[in-house]
């Protein structure tokens, strides 16, 4: 990332340029072997990827043991971490041969685990992967299939969901990934790690952004009533922030922004979806980026601002999307545990700088 520039590459690939020419595949591909794949290597992972969909059967206790309505977060990450218990087998988490197949698999996985979190959290029944569909598509086929009806996905929308993962794959060192990195320093069992940094995920100011920034546009409910909303944004005594604007690193643009804009307008078109929020997301925008307390404070809408609008227009339950971030994130969390694992690095410790009392006698329980 360069926060300045607003540029973010992927081993040296611009983030544009994956995102329209490549699929997520070949981005997974990229963080897990640092070179783009050719048409073979493509095939093959792709295959070795469909074969590893399923999960045990034994995890479906898992997921029917959460409540109605549950968030598909809380059951993602219990899900996940019982992974490192029904995957634990032969796999040695000190040999680096063996970290591509721990990385296969959660890769894998994880589509089927998000649509089998959402479908118990909706108490609808689970649909099973697709062999004869791709990655992104199958996921999509999972979560909205019904047994014996026929499902129409769009390519559109096949390949708005996929370049939203490719947005979302890699991010430095985010509060999630970090985590997942500083888990796998003491040897954890990587799926723990994966679990860790589903959890900081979570929270608005991370991940959970894109579930708050469409929450916000409803709250908004009207581009009449922007300006009262950004009033509520720049005064100091209102906690109020608006959602999906501001970044730690970067102060010029969010680069995937732009591009999840145009896949925003790309997909609403030709759904045919005419959504007041859209026009409220752009109102807003406009009239952030042209006020002095946004600009002299760098704030620019960043990735999740538009995320949930192409969400909302595939259909997705406002508590999955989190979920789909984490979908995106995986290659990105899993490619840098096994750099963190095979570069040998030592345990994430950092020390912390004590502001409390000094030193100080011990005073008798009756004499406080
Ligand atoms: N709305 C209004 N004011 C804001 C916003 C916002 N979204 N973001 C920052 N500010 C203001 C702060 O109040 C502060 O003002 P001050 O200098 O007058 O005190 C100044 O901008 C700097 O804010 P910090 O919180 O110090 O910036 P930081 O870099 O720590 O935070 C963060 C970044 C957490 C993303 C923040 O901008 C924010 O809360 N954004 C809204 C939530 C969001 O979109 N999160 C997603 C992040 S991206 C991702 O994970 C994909």
């Amino acid at each position: 990332i360069d926060g300045l520039k607003g540029e973010l590459m992927y081993r040296g690939y611009d983030i544009a340029y994956l995102a329209e020419n490549k699929t997520f595949i070949d981005v997974a591909y990229l963080l897990l072997n640092k070179e783009l794949p050719n048409k073979k290597q493509y095939d093959e992972f792709k295959l070795e990827l469909k074969k590893r969909s399923f999960i045990h059967e034994g995890m479906m206790k898992i997921f029917d043991a959460f409540p109605d309505k549950a968030h598909p977060m809380a059951i993602l990450q219990a899900a996940v971490s019982a992974l490192s218990a029904f995957y634990f087998d032969h796999l040695n988490m000190d040999k680096p041969e063996e970290y591509h197949e721990m990385a296969m698999r959660i890769i894998a996985k994880i589509p089927t685990i998000a649509a089998f979190s959402y479908r118990f959290s909706r108490g609808l029944p689970i649909i099973y992967p697709n062999l004869d569909r791709g990655f992104t598509e199958n996921f999509l086929y999972m979560m909205r299939s019904y047994p014996y009806e026929h499902v129409n996905l769009r390519p559109i929308e096949v390949k708005a969901l996929d370049t939203v993962f490719m947005l979302h794959a890699d991010h430095e060192q985010n509060a999630s990934t970090t985590t997942v990195r500083t888990v796998g320093s003491t040897h954890a069992h990587p799926y723990a790690c994966i679990a860790a940094g589903i959890g900081a995920l979570w929270g608005w100011a991370h991940g959970g952004a894109n579930e708050g920034v469409i929450r916000q546009l409803e709250q908004i409910g009207s581009v009449e009533n922007v300006d009262k909303y950004i009033a509520r944004a720049k005064d100091k005594n209102d906690p109020f922030r608006l959602m999906g604007f501001g970044h730690r690193v970067y102060k010029n643009f969010d680069p995937r922004a732009k591009i999840i804009k145009k896949a925003a307008d790309d997909v609403l078109h030709a759904l045919g979806i005419d959504d007041p929020i859209f026009d409220i997301a752009k109102h807003l925008e406009k009239v952030a980026l042209e006020d002095d307390y946004f600009k002299s404070r760098n704030l620019y809408p960043n990735v999740d601002f538009y995320s949930g609008i192409i969400y909302k227009a595939l259909g997705m339950h406002l508590e999955m999307f989190t979920v789909l971030f984490a979908i995106g994130r995986l290659p990105g969390w899993i490619a840098q545990w096994k750099e963190m694992r095979q570069g040998g690095e030592p345990i994430g410790r950092p020390r912390q700088i004590y502001t409390g009392a000094k030193e100080r006698a011990f005073v008798a329980l009756d004499k406080r």
